[in-house]
């Protein structure tokens, strides 16, 4: 009779509990608490998103810059895939960070990266800009502006802005070097040469077989002081030249005509006839090269290296004519200099 009694409590005694607890009413809110910590966006210790939106904004800038940057060669050249350690230092953006970073001040960017770069990326925003390091519009930085020392000559060149151009578009190093006044040299290879972007060379008046005398630069080496940028990266023409596309040339109504908006305030008028005349000259002085070299059996007739032993003079001048072409201005980088080194390579060619 007691045990059972007990149970009976004990059901009650929870059943009340149950009910008692369930029944108990909500007091009113108390006051709010105290803000937290701002979240921030890593490093600068602003609000979350406070930086971010400074430049992923409504105003459409990347994406303008985007659209020139995806006409580009840069975007569109494809030849990203030459990742292995001699190329990844231009052809890679991953590599070119590697050797930018391991760039001793003042000194030689590396020619090679430490492995070949897997998951190779051509040169896009993170290749020239800061982007996502701070995460505040100060990432629009370059990630150099330092003068470059050229591979080719150890020549330090300073272009301003272009320095960054410089560090990839520079004459690599034949392999044999002619040294003028210097031994027969072997070509192995028809590839061998200065490479396809020496522009920088060009530009500063350095890297060319330099036979004879007379060299000096044109205007354009001093008086440009942010170099490539000044004329490549003006106002733009759509996505066709100029801006992040780069490019110097445009079709207007079928007819190509260079982006000058670069040049106007050096050159308010005479301009077109300046440069056909610099053009014009330049290329016939490379015809001209151009048969004396397959005269000398260095070259075919379709313009290819004819690999074997010969003169430093034959190699200098093939290496000189290769720097011209590839250069790619016809003249207009450094027109005095371009114009000696062609002028002094036919003399040594022909007096012979
Ligand atoms: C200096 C300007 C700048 C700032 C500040 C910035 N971004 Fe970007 N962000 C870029 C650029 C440039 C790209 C690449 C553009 C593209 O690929 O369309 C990019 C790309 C992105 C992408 C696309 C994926 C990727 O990584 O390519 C995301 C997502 C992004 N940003 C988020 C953020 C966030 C979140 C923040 C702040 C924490 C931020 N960004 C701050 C400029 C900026
Ligand atoms: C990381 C190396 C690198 C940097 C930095 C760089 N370039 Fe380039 N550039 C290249 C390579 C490589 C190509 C060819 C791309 C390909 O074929 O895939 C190229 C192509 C070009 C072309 C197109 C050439 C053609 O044949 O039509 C122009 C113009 C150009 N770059 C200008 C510039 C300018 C101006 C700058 C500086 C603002 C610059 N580049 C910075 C490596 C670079
Ligand atoms: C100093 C930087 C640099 C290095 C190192 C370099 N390249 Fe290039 N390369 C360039 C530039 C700049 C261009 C684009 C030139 C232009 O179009 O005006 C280019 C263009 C090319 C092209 C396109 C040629 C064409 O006619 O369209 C190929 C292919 C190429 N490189 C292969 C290589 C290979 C393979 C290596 C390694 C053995 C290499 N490059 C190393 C800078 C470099
Ligand atoms: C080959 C190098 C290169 C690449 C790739 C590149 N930029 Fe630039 N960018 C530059 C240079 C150099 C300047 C400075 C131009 C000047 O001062 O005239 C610049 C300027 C800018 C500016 C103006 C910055 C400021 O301080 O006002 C913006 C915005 C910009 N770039 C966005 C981009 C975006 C977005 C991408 C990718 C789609 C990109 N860039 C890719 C070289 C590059
Ligand atoms: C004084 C203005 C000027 C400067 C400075 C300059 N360029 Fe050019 N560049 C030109 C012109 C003009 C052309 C020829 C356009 C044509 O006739 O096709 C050209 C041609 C080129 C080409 C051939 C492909 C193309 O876009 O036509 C490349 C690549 C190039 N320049 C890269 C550079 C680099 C890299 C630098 C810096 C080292 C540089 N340029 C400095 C004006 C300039
Ligand atoms: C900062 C000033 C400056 C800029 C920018 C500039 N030039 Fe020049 N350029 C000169 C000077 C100075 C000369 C020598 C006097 C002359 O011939 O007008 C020159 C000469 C020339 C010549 C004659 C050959 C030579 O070098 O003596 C050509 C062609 C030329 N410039 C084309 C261009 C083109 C094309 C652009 C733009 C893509 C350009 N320049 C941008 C200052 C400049």
């Amino acid at each position: 009779m007691k045990k059972k009694i007990t149970s009976y409590l004990m059901f009650v005694l929870i059943l009340s509990v149950g009910v008692i607890t369930s029944c108990t009413k909500v007091g009113p809110a108390g006051p709010a608490g105290k803000d937290g910590t701002n979240g921030t966006n890593g490093t600068n210790g602003t609000d979350g998103t406070a930086g971010c939106i400074k430049c992923h904004d409504n105003s459409q800038t990347i994406l303008a810059k985007s659209l020139q940057w995806e006409a580009s060669v840069h975007a569109t050249g494809g030849d990203f895939e030459r990742n292995t350690k001699t190329c990844a230092p231009c052809h890679t953006s991953q590599g070119f960070l590697e050797t930018v970073e391991n760039t001793p001040s003042g000194g030689e960017r590396p020619d090679t990266t430490a492995a070949t770069i897997e998951d190779p990326a051509p040169q896009n925003c993170y290749t020239c800009h800061e982007i996502h390091q701070t995460y505040t519009p100060a990432d629009w930085t370059n990630t150099t502006t330092a003068p470059v020392k050229l591979w080719i000559s150890g020549k330090t060149v300073d272009f301003g802005k272009g320095n960054l151009c410089a560090n990839c578009h520079q004459p690599r190093v034949p392999n044999p070097l002619p040294v003028v006044g210097g031994d027969s040299v072997t070509v192995t290879s028809p590839y061998w040469g200065v490479h396809h972007g020496p522009q920088a060379g060009i530009l500063a008046g350095s890297g060319g077989y330099e036979i004879g005398s007379g060299y000096s630069n044109s205007f354009h080496t001093t008086v440009v002081t942010n170099g490539c940028v000044t004329c490549h990266m003006a106002e733009p023409f759509g996505t066709q030249a100029g801006g992040h596309q780069m490019g110097m040339t445009y079709l207007y109504h079928g007819h190509e005509k260079i982006n000058t908006a670069g040049c106007i305030t050096c050159h308010p008028s005479g301009l077109d006839a300046k440069i056909a005349a610099t053009q014009t000259e330049v290329l016939d002085l490379l015809a001209q090269l151009k048969t004396l070299l397959v005269n000398h059996g260095a070259m075919s007739a379709s313009g290819r290296i004819i690999t074997g032993k010969m003169s430093a003079n034959v190699a200098g001048a093939l290496l000189n004519y290769n720097m011209v072409e590839a250069d790619g201005s016809e003249g207009v980088h450094n027109a005095d200099y371009v114009k000696t080194l062609l002028n002094n390579s036919i003399q040594a060619l022909g007096s012979k």
